[in-house]
Parts: structure tokens; C-alpha cells; sequence
């Protein structure tokens, strides 16, 4: 039996709530959220206490592990308090907005050897994996894809697209919050990058009628030379209102692969063989948590597929991709 506290309950704690409290080696012990009432109302459904101070559910409740399910501004004070208490955790993507505080924890993960997990789910996919075999051996000459949407409509924290989203210094803005699922599966299948640069088209440009909060980039589209050799392009816009999506397309010398979807469907087209399709399994999340407290119950960090401070790696390139958007000019990174 895995004892498991959950630390935010907004619209991703419903999400992982799905799979986890169908589990039945797995015992929901208390619920955490600044909002009381939130943090009750998922205690009375699991049948667990709730709790608005961190601290206050790992001494009283004594988890295995805990769910840091968090906006990216909201990070850093939970965190500190699993380590402090040797607790693993598992961690929403992105890790943060704040660069340096998610370092500082990074090396605190490394120093101790804690057990960590980042929500990069695509890594878990079959599809994915796949892909990363065939060009571990055959180098991405040209990958692009990314995320497009439409303009943010609509409210509060939990309504899918919340107030603390279109907030450029809560979010960090899309590339940090939502394409962050791209840059890391490019890094995953392709590999690091040396060298990015990145062209936004700043708040308002095209999105006129937005809440007055409003201060992310309309759009974005990081370039990006791999060490192995290849190029990328990566891109987001939150102002195409006649449909756009999520795609990841590499191409190799002898391999392409073309992701498809939230579900990253993968249609593999190899040289002088059969193509393969590997459709993307819908239930995700609930995949991502057995690994994850599986890796928690056997002590067993290799069944984690992201690990804290590779999470960090995919926050610093695109962190580095906003430093050239800011100044005009390519980040190194090598
Ligand atoms: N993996 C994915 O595909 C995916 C999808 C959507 C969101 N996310 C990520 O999940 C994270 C959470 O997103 P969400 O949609 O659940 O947001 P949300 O706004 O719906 O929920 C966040 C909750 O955290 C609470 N909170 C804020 N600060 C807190 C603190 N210091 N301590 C305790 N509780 C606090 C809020 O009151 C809220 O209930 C974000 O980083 C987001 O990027 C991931």
C-alpha cells in the first residue's frame, strides 16, 4: 500500500484522481490546497483530512509520496518540504518559472538521492519510445512542431485555461506552461540542444480582446541546432482561432515520424520497410502514476522516465530561448 498526499487540488488533481483512486495498492491520506475549500471538498470525496499548510499534511499524515499538482509561480515551499521530510515527490510540468529556485531544489534532489517524478507524460508513451530508439541510432536531421490554439477565454483557476494562465509572470507564458510538452519531447527523441533562438510576437498583437491580465506572447517560434547536428523549430500561438493543435514531426536520414494530437498518435515511416502506427494511449496520467508509484513502492528510480532535475534541463532551454528573444540574439547552451 502506497500512502499518497496530494498537494494542489485544481483541475490537474482531477486529472491524476482519476487513475489513482481506483488503484487499490494506493491510499489517498490528505489533501492540501491553499483554497480550503477545495482541499476539503477532495478530502470529503476520498474520505482523507484536508489541510491548507503543506508541513501540516506531511507530519500528520506520513505519506510515501506526495502529488505537487501547482501552478508554475505556486512552486518551491512544497518541494522544499518533501525533501526536508525525505518524502518523494512527483511534480507537474513545468518544475517552475523561477529558474534559480528550481536549480537550488535540483541539486538538493541530487545531494540526497530523493525520488522525484516530472509530468512529462508523453515520455511513458509507446509511440514515443519507439521513436527514441530509432533515432537514438539514425540523427533528426529536421524536426518541427508545437502547440497552436485559440485566444483564452473564460475564468478562475480550475476552469481548464485559468486566471494565473494568460499571466505572463504566474504561467511564465506558453512556451513555459504548455509547449514545454514539446520542447521535452524533442529533447527526449532527439536529443540536447547546443544553440536556440527564439522570435515572439508579443501580448496583443493579434489577441485584442483578452482579460485585462493578459500578458503572454501571442505566439513564439524557438530555431534550435541540436549537438548532433540537426535542426528544430518549435512553435506556439494562442491566437489562431481556426484551429491549430499539437504535432511533432522528425525527420531522420532514414526514419520520419509524425506525432499527431494531444494523444501524440505516431505514424512511423521507414526506408524501404512497411510504415508502423502506434496509436497514443488515452489514459495517460494513470499510466504516468503506476510508474511512477511503482518506482516509489520497489525503490526503483529507473521506472521514473523524467526525474526532477531532467525536468529542470527543459525549463533552462526554454528559459535560454526567451533570453534571445529578449535580446535578438542565439543562446548557447553548450
Ligand atoms: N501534464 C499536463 O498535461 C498538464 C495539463 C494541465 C495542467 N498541467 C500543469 O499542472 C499544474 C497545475 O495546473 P491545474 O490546471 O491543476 O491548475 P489549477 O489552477 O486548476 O489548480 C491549482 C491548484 O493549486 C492551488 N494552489 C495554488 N498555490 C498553492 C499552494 N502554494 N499550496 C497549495 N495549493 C496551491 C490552487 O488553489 C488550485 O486549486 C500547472 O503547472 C499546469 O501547467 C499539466
Amino acid at each position: 500500500m502506497v500512502r499518497v498526499g496530494i498537494i494542489g487540488c485544481g483541475g490537474m488533481a482531477d486529472a491524476h484522481l482519476g487513475g489513482l483512486a481506483k488503484m487499490e495498492d494506493v491510499r489517498l491520506v490528505g489533501f492540501c490546497d491553499v483554497v480550503e475549500r477545495k482541499a476539503e471538498e477532495k478530502g470529503r470525496q476520498h474520505g482523507a483530512p484536508h489541510f491548507t499548510d503543506v508541513r501540516r499534511l506531511i507530519d500528520r499524515t506520513h505519506p510515501d509520496a506526495v502529488y505537487i499538482l501547482l501552478p508554475p509561480f505556486a512552486h518551491g515551499e512544497a518541494e522544499r518540504a518533501a525533501l526536508e521530510a525525505g518524502v518523494p515527490f512527483f511534480t507537474e510540468k513545468p518544475v517552475g518559472n523561477d529558474l534559480a529556485r528550481c536549480r537550488e531544489i535540483a541539486a538538493e534532489v541530487e545531494r540526497t538521492g530523493l525520488l522525484t517524478g516530472v509530468g512529462y507524460m508523453n515520455r511513458y508513451r509507446a509511440g514515443v519510445r519507439r521513436a527514441r530508439e530509432v533515432f537514438a541510432d539514425d540523427p533528426p536531421v529536421v524536426a518541427y512542431g508545437g502547440w497552436l490554439g485559440g485566444t483564452p477565454r473564460g475564468g478562475g483557476s480550475g476552469d481548464g485555461i485559468g486566471s494565473w494562465w494568460v499571466v505572463r509572470a504566474k504561467s511564465g507564458g506558453q512556451f513555459v506552461e504548455q509547449v514545454s510538452h514539446t520542447v521535452d519531447l524533442v529533447r527526449y527523441v532527439c536529443g540536447e540542444a547546443a544553440e536556440v533562438f527564439m522570435h515572439a510576437v508579443p501580448p496583443r498583437t493579434f489577441n485584442r480582446e483578452v482579460a485585462e491580465a493578459y500578458t503572454i506572447d501571442d505566439a513564439a517560434m524557438l530555431s534550435l541546432r541540436f549537438r548532433r547536428g540537426g535542426v528544430a523549430d518549435i512553435w506556439s500561438s494562442c491566437a489562431v482561432n481556426a484551429g491549430g493543435g499539437v504535432s511533432l514531426t522528425v525527420h531522420g536520414s532514414r526514419h520520419t515520424a509524425h506525432f499527431t494530437a494531444w494523444e501524440h498518435h505516431l505514424r512511423l515511416v521507414a526506408q524501404g520497410a512497411p510504415d508502423e502506427t502506434i496509436p497514443g494511449e488515452p489514459d495517460i496520467f494513470a499510466l504516468e502514476d503506476r510508474e511512477f508509484l511503482a518506482a516509489v513502492a520497489d525503490r526503483d528510480p529507473g521506472r521514473v522516465a523524467t526525474p526532477y532535475p531532467d525536468g529542470v534541463k527543459t525549463l533552462e532551454l526554454i528559459l535560454a530561448a526567451e533570453e534571445s528573444a529578449r535580446t535578438g540574439r542565439s543562446v548557447r547552451l553548450d
